[in-house]
């Protein structure tokens, strides 16, 4: 059975064990393309001392941030939707205001314009204005802007527990089933 294809991108913004959580959480139930831009080298050697080789295995292709030319940058590669997550308040910006320099960018206009979903899971605190306004933009172009901010409703007792939480809804929007974390109610 084919698996519906992610494009998940990773940016600089503190997060990463976000990020980790949903890879893993994807493996069966996504065909993962991956692409970290320049900055989210440097915060995942930071925060997990992990380096962009040590996420092959989570994916199914990983990109370069450069490629232009990857599949990913074409509206004509059917995927289910793209996640940027942790996403630094610059790469936010760039989609809000429709800026494709880079393959991470190019992919999330191209989930913009073919109105597929587009999940952006920022991490930021406090937000400045500028910040502010992109999230209005992206949101107003289409976008879901889905803050880092697990709730605790569930009591959680682990930080895997807060983790469980943002992958969890993120799998709701690109519409993936697993269980990832308790629902209210249930
Ligand atoms: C350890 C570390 C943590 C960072 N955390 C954040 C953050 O939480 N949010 C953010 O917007 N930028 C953060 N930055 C800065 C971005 O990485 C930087 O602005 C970068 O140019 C973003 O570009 P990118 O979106 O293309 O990755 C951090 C940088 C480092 C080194």
């Amino acid at each position: 059975m084919d698996l519906p294809r992610v494009v998940v991108g990773l940016s600089g913004a503190s997060g990463m064990p976000y990020a980790l959580d949903l890879l893993k959480t994807l493996q069966g139930l996504a065909e993962v393309h991956l692409v970290l831009s320049q900055g989210a080298k440097r915060v995942l050697w930071e925060e997990m001392g992990l380096s962009p080789k040590d996420l092959y295995p989570l994916a199914f292709r990983v990109y370069k941030d450069g490629d232009l030319g990857a599949p990913i940058a074409s509206g004509s590669f059917p995927t289910r939707g793209m996640v940027v997550i942790p996403c630094s308040a610059t790469t936010l910006a760039k989609v809000a205001h429709g800026l494709a320099d880079t393959l991470l960018t190019r992919a999330a206009f191209v989930h913009l314009k073919e109105r597929r979903p587009l999940i952006l899971v920022p991490r930021e605190t406090p937000l400045p204005l500028p910040t502010l306004r992109a999230m209005v933009q992206a949101a107003e172009a289409g976008a879901v802007v889905l803050p880092a901010s697990p709730g605790f409703y569930h009591r959680p007792g682990s930080i895997e527990d807060l983790l469980a939480f943002i992958t969890q809804r993120v799998l709701d929007h690109l519409g993936l089933k697993a269980e990832r974390a308790p629902r209210w109610g249930e």
